[in-house]
């Protein structure tokens, strides 16, 4: 039986630590460093149990086909400029997520990563996130309410049996907000955008939202069945500089992210997210997450 890896399925998490690299040694040092990263994590979890540490591997494509069976992750690919370059693309090799209820013990994790992969790799971002204020993102929108909870997160975010099972499809996208402009918006204009309303994320009826709502662009049924993705996003940034959220999704299928991003970004009927009137992506890359075990035998 396979697992997927620690920091897919983590309930709830206060920090997460999002690192994005490329490979640029040889590839046994990389297969070496995952065995390591996962000793780091597993001495962790032991040391801090009360942390709720959970963490995962992933790999884009060309680092992927090098490593793997070729039959692994057919849906992966590298992540392409979307919408007109309003969704830039940045694929890199390699994903770190870590989460916890505690940014010391994210932070040491982090740490001993760093140090297993070496020379092996080049980091190209690290982005700290913070859970804020009442699971709320920096919109003031509370963010996640329509998640998947308990045993529903496996069906939608594991890929269930083959070669594959216990693995896991993710986007990253981290988001730049442009607070300033959205104040400008009032809050009943805000509520139509998103559409939920702010204070108590109440779900907005069709006909009280916009269109081109947040909800109404994500929300797509195929078959009589929603496209469900599981989010760990957080804020991220400094309160006088850039923030924003940190966009991070598992999904069975990669189809399923994909469809909501083309219809965010008019790839599918020429109309855009208003979210996109506020924030804006800064980079954009799809990875694969092998099972535990998988990882373990690289
Ligand atoms: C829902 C914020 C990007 C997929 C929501 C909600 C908020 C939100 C406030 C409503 C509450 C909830 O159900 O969680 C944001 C912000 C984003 C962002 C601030 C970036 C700036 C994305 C992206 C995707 C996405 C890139 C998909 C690729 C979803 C989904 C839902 C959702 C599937 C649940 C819809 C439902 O079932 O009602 N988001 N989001 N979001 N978002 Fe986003």
């Amino acid at each position: 039986m396979s697992h997927a890896q620690s920091g897919i399925l983590v309930a709830h998490s206060k920090f997460g630590l999002f690192i994005e690299a490329m490979v640029v040694g040889e590839l046994e040092a990389l297969r070496e460093g995952c065995q390591k990263f996962m000793q780091s994590l597993s001495d962790l979890q032991k040391q801090f149990p009360d942390a709720s540490l959970g963490a995962v591997v992933a790999f884009g494509s060309d680092l992927w086909k090098k490593l793997s069976d070729e039959n692994s992750a057919p849906e992966l690919k590298p992540f392409r400029p979307l919408g007109k370059g309003l969704a830039p693309a940045t694929q890199r090799d390699l994903l770190i997520h870590i989460q916890s209820m505690r940014h010391d013990v994210n932070f040491s994790l982090a740490q001993a990563t760093i140090a297993a992969f070496g020379d092996a790799i080049k980091v190209e971002e690290e982005i700290h996130g913070f859970r804020w204020i009442e699971e709320r993102d920096l919109s003031g929108f509370i963010d996640g309410t329509e998640n998947p909870q308990d045993d529903e997160r496996y069906g939608v975010a594991l890929i269930n049996d083959g070669i594959d099972a216990g693995g896991s499809y993710v986007l990253v996208q981290r988001y730049e907000h442009n607070l300033k402009k959205w104040a400008r918006f009032s809050e009943s204009d805000q509520e139509k955008m998103i559409g939920r309303t702010k204070k108590d994320s109440v779900e907005l009826d069709e006909s009280e939202r916009n269109v081109t709502s947040h909800v109404s662009r994500v929300v797509i049924e195929e078959d009589g069945e929603e496209l469900a993705i599981l989010r760990h996003s957080l804020p991220y940034g400094t309160a006088s500089g850039k923030h924003g959220l940190y966009f991070l999704a598992y999904c069975s299928r990669l189809y399923n992210i994909e469809q909501q991003l083309l219809s965010m970004f008019g790839e599918l009927d020429g109309k855009h997210d208003d979210l996109l009137r506020m924030s804006k992506p800064v980079t954009g890359s799809y990875y694969f997450a092998p099972s535990y075990e998988v990882l373990k035998s690289l």
